[in-house]
């Protein structure tokens, strides 16, 4: 069969490599994809993720079994309606269903109706209200942007005036555009984090291994959020009874909120959780894999990636397994200056082959079609598996020495925590 991806990054570098190792799957087109892509045999096609008409007629033409949708703006935006309006399938859930990860206040509300654990919080689209309220509850507290922020929408404030200035920014001063134009304010929670991922159709689900992601710019979590620096899975100090713990009081009660609010879920159920000391505590949903958590989860997969997608589509039993070797870690090359301006055009090191995989993310060839240049902000990742994460870390730091990594920039320390540092 022949299978469509959406989306141009790492994550959809992963997916589509993972799709493309199955013996059914002929061909994998990504749109709009990135050029390293090309590398690994993947096709890669001139169409945005907005494009959505273009991309049902590409995907008539090609006879495409199914396409799996990768990006969380083409999910708010109703790919997937207008995709099934066309007699197609796809991979992951209707805008009604997305609203879980485009409306932090939609996604309070399942939280509290149905029982799953989360901050307390109030929700405020009046500057005057949000501000007495955050005074009301005192610091630390934490300001969110209701809408889609690109990550950027969160302050964590250590004061109330920080805070009440992030509520100012969203409220008054427009800096997030309409997806400020509500805030929820909640209650600062204390503890380790952590991403639990599940394949869903309905109430029936498949739970990834853990991972953990580096949302900072710099080691030691310093600097700016950025969309992740790096990752590893599983989490070697969760335990089994945490992680069943949270199925129990999170996964399942949610997506059973979800079929009783008539949006059931399909897709990925991204998972942003905290460990506090009354237990696992919802942080955020997403609808959609997480980059770079993908990088480091999809090697982990021993079933057969296509066949678990088209069974979960049809909703048939499927069979997901992983391996339970080691530990897979990934670190994240980013563009001198990213999160915030940045250049493009680096020459790229070559891609590494054998137990050390690249994905890549903003990538593209010269105008000889010849030397991959960098074209974004994460430009590529590594990852490894190995028995410990120490192994792990040296593997792909020893490799990164070895590269020219001149105008590009990476952390030294992904994984770290997991060795107590
Ligand atoms: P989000 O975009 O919702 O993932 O938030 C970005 C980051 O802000 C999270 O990864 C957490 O580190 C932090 N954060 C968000 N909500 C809270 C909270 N209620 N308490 C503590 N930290 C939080
Ligand atoms: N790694 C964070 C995200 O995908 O949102």
């Amino acid at each position: 069969m022949k299978l469509l991806v959406v989306g141009s990054g790492g994550r959809e570098h992963a997916i589509a490599k993972k799709l493309l190792e199955s013996p059914q799957v002929e061909q994998v087109f990504v749109a709009p994809g990135n050029d390293g892509m090309t590398l690994d045999g993947l096709d890669v096609l001139p169409i945005a993720i907005s494009e959505h008409s273009k991309l049902i007629d590409f995907a008539k033409e090609n006879d495409i079994a199914w396409s799996f949708i990768g990006p969380d703006d083409a999910l708010a935006a109703g790919i997937v309606d207008d995709f099934n309006a066309a007699g197609l399938k796809a991979f992951g859930p209707s805008k009604l269903a997305a609203e879980l990860e485009w409306s932090k206040d939609f996604a309070k509300e399942i939280m509290v109706k149905y029982g799953v654990p989360t901050a307390a919080y109030g929700t405020f689209s009046d500057f005057d209200q949000a501000k007495a309220y955050i005074e009301e509850q005192g610091a630390p507290i934490v300001v969110k942007a209701d809408g889609l922020a690109l990550g950027k929408g969160v302050v964590v404030a250590e004061t109330v005036e920080q805070a009440v200035e992030a509520a100012r920014d969203m409220l008054l001063d427009n800096k997030f555009g309409d997806s400020g134009a509500r805030v929820v304010i909640e209650e600062f929670l204390d503890g380790e984090e952590f991403s639990l991922f599940a394949f869903v159709n309905g109430d029936s689900f498949y739970i990834m291994p853990t991972a953990q992601d580096h949302k900072r710019a710099y080691d030691g979590d310093k600097g700016p959020n950025t969309g992740g620096m790096g990752a590893y899975a599983p989490v070697p100090h969760l335990t089994d009874d945490l992680i069943n713990q949270s199925i129990e009081t999170i996964v399942k009660p949610v997506l059973k909120g979800m079929i009783a609010e008539n949006r059931p879920y399909l897709g990925i159920l991204y998972c942003g959780l905290i460990v506090t000391a009354d237990g696992p505590k919802v942080i955020e949903f997403n609808a959609r894999f997480g980059d770079p958590e993908t990088q480091i989860i999809l090697p982990r997969l021993t079933s057969d990636f296509a066949q678990n997608i088209s069974d979960i589509l049809d909703e048939v039993p499927t069979e997901v397994t992983w391996t339970d070797q080691g530990v897979t870690l990934g670190v994240v090359v980013a563009s001198n200056g990213y999160p915030l301006d940045y250049e493009k055009g680096v020459v790229l090191p070559e891609k590494t082959d054998g137990d050390i995989i690249t994905y890549y993310a903003g990538a593209k060839f010269d105008e000889k079609g010849q030397a991959l240049l960098s074209n974004g902000g994460r430009v590529y990742m590594l990852v490894t598996t190995a028995d410990t994460v120490k192994e792990a870390q040296e593997k792909i730091y020893s490799e990164l020495k070895t590269q020219n990594t001149d105008g590009l920039f990476y952390r030294n320390d992904i994984g770290s925590k997991a060795l107590g540092k």
